[in-house]
């Protein structure tokens, strides 16, 4: 009897098809991919894929993303409605509103968007690239960043550029606890803290690194630490026990101490559904003609300034 596994094996096979997932997945989807990586890393995997097929392990935006960077493929995630809180903070036509209220403005999104608001930004960045990506602006022009206000005012620190910012956020990395921090830090007086720059500042201030997924898996492993306190969607934890089995990694508890932190939307990908997508290239990823080359042509920008 051919198992789920054995399944997935063969229709990939049989369709050409690569399969991207972002370190958010379920551990057995991280182990399952031929590709993992953060949203930048995602995006340019994507773009340079020669598979027919990419079968996209994360979030609705990020399958997107693939559509617009690589239009001719087919483009299949397990679970249309893993969607993502900041996107959906950000509708179109309230975005259209902003960007309108601010005509001089440079305007930058985060990827964590959907295609119509990336087709009305001028640069799209991502947490590994955000910062480049706003010095890239010539110092006289002024900025409107959206959605996420704390990616946003972490980078207008970083930068020392005033920014208009979107009142966005991310719902798993907003609610972190700030006491279950200070109590893990007690507990482990010798974790370093590692974080993405999605959480609020008050969490954000306890770090000792600051970045994207691929970013803060890296620094786990290069440094001489042995524990870390991790302020992110733990399964980044997965790949960071694969890479160095003798450290300790401590995911932090959100308020409330609900397991809050697990992104819902990621997380209702399964193998399952996996088999089912390659198995009826459904649901696959849809989208207009002018709408794709419209919201390539901030990515695009994105893309070259990231080299
Ligand atoms: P990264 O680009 O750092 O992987 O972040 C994606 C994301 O959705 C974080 O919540
Ligand atoms: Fe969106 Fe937050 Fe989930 Fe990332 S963790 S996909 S920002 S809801």
């Amino acid at each position: 009897m051919e198992n789920l596994k054995d399944k997935l094996f063969r229709l990939k096979k049989e369709r050409n098809a690569v399969i991207l997932a972002h370190y958010y997945q379920d551990p057995e989807i991280q182990d399952l991919a031929d590709f993992m990586g953060d949203s930048l890393a995602l995006a340019q995997a994507a773009k340079n894929t020669n598979a027919d097929v990419i079968l996209f392990c994360g979030v609705h935006f990020m399958a997107e993303t693939a559509k617009i960077l690589n239009p001719d493929k087919i483009v299949i995630i397990p679970d249309m409605e893993a969607g993502c809180s900041l996107a959906d903070s950000a509708p179109a036509d309230k975005f259209l509103q902003w960007k309108n209220e601010h005509p001089d403005h440079v305007v930058v999104s985060y990827i964590n968007c959907t295609a119509e608001v990336k087709a009305m930004s001028d640069l799209i960045c991502t947490s590994s690239n955000a910062e480049k990506i706003i010095n890239s602006i010539p110092a006289e022009k002024k900025i409107c960043f959206a959605p996420d206000k704390y990616l946003g005012s972490f980078i207008s620190k970083k930068t020392g550029r005033d920014m208009v910012i979107w009142d966005g956020s991310c719902q798993v990395h907003e609610i972190f606890s700030e006491t279950e921090v200070i109590n893990l830090m007690a507990k482990y007086p010798d974790a370093d803290v590692l974080a993405h720059p999605e959480c609020p500042e008050n969490i954000l201030a306890y770090a000792d690194f600051i970045g994207s997924t691929t970013g803060i898996i890296a620094e786990a492993n290069k440094r001489s630490e042995s524990q870390f306190i991790i302020l992110t969607e733990p399964g980044v934890i997965h790949q960071m026990k694969k890479n160095a089995p003798e450290k300790e990694f401590i995911p932090v508890g959100s308020i409330g101490g609900c397991a809050c932190n697990e992104c819902p939307y990621m997380r209702k990908n399964t193998l399952q559904k996996m088999v089912d997508a390659l198995e009826n290239l459904e649901p696959q990823i849809l989208m207009r003609d002018d709408l794709i080359k419209n919201a390539a042509i901030p990515l695009e920008k994105m893309l070259e300034l990231s080299k």
